[in-house]
């Protein structure tokens, strides 16, 4: 859904602009940047939050690590990444006697020695379908990658998606994808941006506080949008960002914030509730579709596609 942001200038204000100036002075103007990012149609994040959701109620309520709905979660978002022209790869692991999986898909082209990843991981929790937990972070770089496809983006970098598995059982997907990775390889990972829980109902706007040129990024989208954003601190390193960050990779990431509690000053910048958490249904059933705020949506999946354009060009 379209948000108001800076250097994105809508097609009437550049005419305006534009009646304004000279040919010469058009000229001068010029964008320094050829490549805006994309709106992300919001509908199309929650179309497949749809989808994860009917993924978990056919198999038992849960998309968990070592059950048939996280490999049914897996298989979903690698065939709308194939379909749209990524190379997809699939890495097996083994967890608590079960196999696990993470998805890589990758946009061919750009500078294979400096790769921007984003991520997310796609389990829940067995008690819960994790529609926030993380349905949300898995959707809105799947709709960003899909962006990237629907545009033709060629970015100066390379481009890499990442959907892990069993984050909720320690990190471990994350944890055993950086492992493999030889020295060489890790040092072409300019960045990892991270996405977990970035729809919760009573939403806070939380930014990590990693690498600096990565948190300035969101923070600039946010300071365009006029909305307030804090340093995320709800359990710092409890993300797929953390394997990442322990190999000296930059990292950032967003959030909305999970079981802590909103404060009287949160909810007057933010809205919602004070005194409530932020995810009152954080690892438990009633993490569904009807546990999203689609402003908060909204806006980090666009923060998300502005932060791959900006930082892989
Ligand atoms: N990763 C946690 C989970 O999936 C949620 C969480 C807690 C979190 N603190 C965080 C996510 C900070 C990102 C950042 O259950
Ligand atoms: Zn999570």
């Amino acid at each position: 859904m379209k948000l108001s942001v800076p250097g994105r200038a809508t097609g009437a204000a550049v005419i305006a602009v534009a009646a304004l100036l000279t040919t010469s002075a058009i000229a001068d103007a010029a964008p320094a940047r050829v490549a805006a990012a994309p709106d992300i149609p919001v509908a199309n994040v929650k179309a497949h939050l749809t989808q994860l959701q009917s993924i978990a109620t056919a198999n038992g309520g849960n998309r968990a690590h070592g059950r048939a709905g996280y490999k049914a979660s897996l298989d979903y978002v690698k065939a709308k990444l194939d379909a749209a022209g990524f190379t997809t790869t699939i890495q097996q692991f083994t967890s608590s006697g079960r196999i696990g999986y993470n998805l890589i898909a990758d946009w061919p082209g750009g500078d294979a020695n400096q790769i921007v990843m984003a991520g997310s991981h796609l389990d829940s929790v067995s008690s819960g379908a994790g529609i926030n937990d993380n349905g949300t972070g898995s959707a809105a770089v799947l709709e960003a990658a899909l962006a990237v496809s629907r545009t033709q983006y060629q970015p100066t970098k390379h481009l890499r998606f990442a959907w892990w598995g069993a984050e909720e059982l320690g990190l471990v997907g994350s944890r055993h994808y950086v492992n493999n990775l030889s020295a060489a390889d890790r040092d072409k990972i300019s960045g990892y941006l991270n996405f977990d829980m970035i729809g919760s109902p009573n939403p806070g706007y939380f930014v990590y506080d990693d690498d600096p040129a990565i948190e300035k990024t969101f923070k600039d989208f946010y300071a365009g949008l006029g909305v307030a954003t804090e340093i995320e601190t709800e359990g710092d390193g409890r993300s797929d960002h953390a394997p990442f960050k322990s190999a000296g990779i930059p990292v950032g990431g967003l959030f909305t914030g999970a079981s802590n509690t909103k404060s009287t000053a949160q909810a007057t910048k933010w809205g919602g509730t004070a005194g409530q958490p932020f995810d009152r249904c954080y690892h438990s059933s009633c993490d569904t579709t009807a546990n999203i705020n689609d402003t908060a949506l909204n806006r980090n999946s666009d923060a998300l596609a502005y932060a791959v354009w900006e930082l892989s060009e």
